[in-house]
């Protein structure tokens, strides 16, 4: 059922707009509370009145709206819908949202969702198939939107019956699925605090001592949280990579130095459900951080190092009994002993071990290899994407917190 959601309905010029009425009478059946927006091409298809007599709203179409001119606010749709559905979605409208081409009201609304947007495109077999018509589409779902297709989806290797839109019920029961998925997400109601990415440490205002630490396992932990349903505090290093899309439910904090993120750290744990340290934090730093770069002088140069805080090692302290705390440990040798020794000196819950013997493990690669160290014993993992190793971390979390 989708009761009382609120749900945006985007209709565009193709001969499929008829069907339309169909998915709002189908939205309406589930319960669905449904507010028309249309393309003036759209309008040459199906007229608003049959669309108003539906919905029981009126269309929205214009900027403006005609009779008194008030201003139809798209960042208000944006705000009141919880999901979007473009259908049918012309290759027109589907160029216009991948590259943000914001000239009629559809766009603008779609641009300001706030909501997820499920898109059914409709077009004949060549426009579909053509490469820009492709490009438009990954980069749509890409960007997190749902792409809604007969069969198996539009990277399918047959073209076969392509770009006809989806049946109005399997639209909506898309939909319902979603929803209902939603209701279940594992982590729905938990805060977790996530460290990524190396540390620097300055030497002088121009250098500093860090690692190849690339941030990936850790991005890619939190947006395997937040897709959980978690809220989500990240703590990130000096990183330049990026999430695949934005997410309302992760906030992040920019630090550089292992200090600065101990600080953000003991400031943000007492109030989470989790830890999950994934950060290679450096062990040393400059003793003296020199104020003016460093000149050579011919000497052998000598750089005292201090020791940092030890950022797990105080979380694990401050834990309380229902909090969960999560370590990684890279090693080279004596892996598995190594990693045992910090699960009980950091008092983590499990630890992710990746040893740099492990081709495609550890720092720069797409790809890792971990084996989850706990009390209970060792898994292994084969060589999976950053992606799928943080499902598996995340996964072992969530029967951690119901065990
Ligand atoms: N860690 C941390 N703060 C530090 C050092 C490490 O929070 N100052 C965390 C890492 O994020 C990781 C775990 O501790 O989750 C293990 O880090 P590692 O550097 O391998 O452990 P160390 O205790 O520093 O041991 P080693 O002697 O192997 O460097």
């Amino acid at each position: 059922m989708l009761n009382g959601k609120k749900i945006v309905l985007g209709i565009t010029g193709s001969i499929a707009a008829y069907k339309s009425c169909l998915i709002i009478r189908e939205l309406i059946k589930k319960g669905a509370e449904v507010q028309v927006v249309i393309t003036p091409a759209g309008k040459e298809f199906i007229t608003p009145i049959t669309l108003s007599a539906l919905t029981h709203k009126p269309v929205i179409s214009e900027f403006f709206s005609q009779r008194d001119g008030t201003w139809n606010s798209h960042v208000d749709l944006g705000l009141w819908a919880d999901a979007m559905v473009i259908a049918p979605a012309t290759a027109s409208t589907i160029g216009k949202m991948a590259n943000g081409i914001a000239d009629n009201m559809l766009i603008t609304t779609y641009l300001s969702m706030k909501a997820p947007v499920f898109i059914a495109p409709a077009m004949d077999l060549d426009m579909f198939a053509h490469p820009s018509t492709q490009k438009n589409l990954r980069t749509l779902q890409d960007y997190g939107n749902h792409i809604i297709e007969p069969g198996t989806g539009f990277l399918a290797s047959t073209l076969e019956g392509k770009g006809r839109m989806e049946e109005p019920v399997n639209i909506v029961a898309r939909l319902e699925e979603y929803f209902s998925n939603e209701d279940i997400k594992p982590l729905a109601g938990k805060k977790i605090l996530i460290t990524a990415g190396p540390t620097y440490e300055k030497i002088d205002p121009v250098r500093f001592i860090g690692n190849y630490s690339s941030g990936k396992m850790g991005l890619a932990l939190a947006e395997e949280c937040a897709s959980q349903g978690a809220d989500v505090e990240l703590v990130c290093g000096p990183v330049s990579a990026k999430m695949s899309r934005d997410y309302p439910n992760i906030h992040r904090t920019d630090v550089e130095s292992a200090q600065e993120m101990y600080e953000a750290c003991k400031a943000i744990y007492p109030t989470m459900d989790a830890g999950i340290l994934c950060a290679a934090v450096a062990d040393f730093t400059p003793e003296t951080v020199a104020d003016q770069k460093i000149k050579r002088t011919g000497d052998d140069m000598i750089i005292r190092l201090k020791p940092n805080p030890d950022i797990a090692a105080s979380l694990g302290k401050m834990k309380r009994a229902e909090q969960k705390l999560v370590g990684f440990a890279l090693e080279t040798n004596n892996e598995e002993s190594n990693a045992q020794d910090k699960l009980k000196k950091k008092n983590f819950d499990f630890i992710v071990l990746n040893s740099l013997r492990d081709k495609g493990a550890g720092f720069k690669t797409d790809t890792n290899k971990i084996s989850i160290i706990s009390a209970e014993g060792r898994k292994d993992f084969p060589l999976k994407s950053k992606v799928d190793a943080a499902r598996d971390i995340v996964d072992e979390m969530v029967s951690t917190f119901n065990s």
